[in-house]
């Protein structure tokens, strides 16, 4: 069975081309889909299989020489690779409302916040946990986002922090392990012996679980040298690096996330020239996370000023109750355009394939032959209206590894009324 999607008014490939478009834009393209990966790409003209004019008929399956084919009328809209989100925290209970509203009112955001969130999820089930991370893969998914990065980091005990680990490992392989997040109030004098558990028996733990190791290098939460300690100890576990850094004012994490070789360092709201020029000659990634910005009142990054400067740039929502409730990419591309100086290709790109170089993936944010079929068929002509139409839902479909995510699609429904997808 194959599926075939067809008439896209603009397809955002990411795959750049000789004319030198870093997204590689097709327009009245076709996408073939088989067992859950990109067969074929290219002009809808040319597609493979049965007629693709109008007069096709969504989910019909119709008969091929080889079998069956979906055919899939994109109505000449766009569509654009799955949205990669390669920074979020979604283990953890409670929230924290009155914080953002004190926020709002004038009130600094600061790392020991996150402590507050450590009681409740402590206090959380495995099934509550699962069953608010099963919400948030929803309102992702339901936003475009294919691919998650999911942190442990509000358990800060071996127990907790393994079981935030094993429960994150039962929805996604990208499982980050973030016991060093903060220091525990029950180690709040003794800072060092809190590294030592993290860097042993918490370490022991959790690294069956995990992909990655992160540590928060800030002050109020870990200093270099202990951050140092912590990404070094995950690196000998066979962890590979990833880092906050640079959050809260500038830092010497960054250049410690490259000399690591880090596969990304997170937030960058501060950077010095040192950290731009350490970045550009590198292989780290720059993950920015305009939600901290937006609920923390803190400057947006200068995106252009990095990309200019040959900085690889991802854009992740960071999704977490203190300093980013948001799960939507779509509200992190507009704010990268409107303030932080991307173009719209430039942040559909960062927020697709910058995330897949974020996680060293090369089977998602890309549109290609053999890249898993990770798509988003979007309520728009274009790419750009994920910017110019901010806080609306455009995203109409999903397909996760080939398969139509969403129920109740604005697909689904014109096929039922109207036996076709061309409005
Ligand atoms: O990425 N920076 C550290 N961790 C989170 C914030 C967590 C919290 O405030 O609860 C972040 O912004
Ligand atoms: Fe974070």
């Amino acid at each position: 069975m194959t599926t075939l999607i067809t008439n896209i008014g603009e397809l955002t490939t990411n795959v750049s081309t000789a004319e030198g478009d870093r997204v590689g834009t097709l327009h009245d393209a076709a996408v073939l889909i088989e067992d859950g990966r990109i067969a074929w790409v290219g002009a809808a003209a040319d597609a493979p299989g049965p007629s693709t004019g109008s007069g096709t008929q969504s989910g019909s399956g119709i008969p091929t020489g080889s079998g069956t084919q979906d055919v899939i009328d994109a109505g000449g809209r766009a569509v654009i690779p799955g949205f990669v989100d390669s920074h979020s925290h979604l283990m953890f209970g409670g929230d924290r409302a009155a914080e953002f509203e004190a926020r709002m009112a004038g009130q600094k955001y600061a790392a020991g916040g996150i402590r507050s969130t450590v009681a409740a999820t402590r206090a959380a089930s495995d099934d509550e946990l699962r069953a608010r991370l099963r919400g948030f893969l929803d309102e992702m998914l339901a936003q475009g986002t294919t691919t998650v990065e999911i942190k442990s980091g509000y358990g800060l005990s071996v127990v907790d922090e393994e079981r935030l680990v094993r429960l994150a490992a039962e929805v996604t392989s990208e499982v980050t392990f973030l016991g060093a997040h903060v220091v525990p109030v029950e180690y709040a004098d003794r800072p060092d012996a809190y590294v030592d558990l993290v860097t042993g028996p918490m370490l022991d733990a959790c690294a069956p679980h995990s992909r990655w190791i992160d540590v928060f290098c800030e002050t109020g939460a870990f200093t270099v040298p202990q951050s140092r300690r912590v990404l070094e100890a995950g690196i000998a576990r066979g962890l590979a690096p990833r880092v906050h850094a640079s959050q809260l004012g500038p830092g010497e994490g960054v250049r410690l996330a490259v000399e690591l070789g880090a596969a990304s360092v997170d937030h960058g709201t501060y950077l010095t020239e040192g950290d731009v020029t350490a970045l550009a000659a590198s292989d780290t990634v720059l993950t920015l996370l305009p939600g901290v910005e937006f609920s923390t009142r803190q400057p947006y990054p200068d995106a252009r000023r990095l990309i200019d400067a040959g900085v690889t740039v991802a854009l992740a929502c960071d999704t977490n109750p203190g300093s980013s409730f948001t799960s939507s990419m779509p509200f992190c591309i507009a704010i990268a355009v409107r303030d932080m100086g991307m173009t719209p290709a430039e942040a559909v790109w960062a927020a697709t394939a910058g995330g897949a170089r974020a996680l060293r993936r090369d089977d998602v944010g890309v549109v290609t032959p053999g890249a898993r079929a990770d798509l988003v068929l979007l309520k728009a002509p274009t790419r750009i209206h994920l910017a110019y139409r901010p806080g609306v839902p455009l995203v109409d479909q999903v397909w996760k590894d080939g398969v139509a995510a969403l129920a109740g699609s604005e697909s689904d429904r014109a096929t039922e009324e109207h036996g076709s997808l061309t409005r």
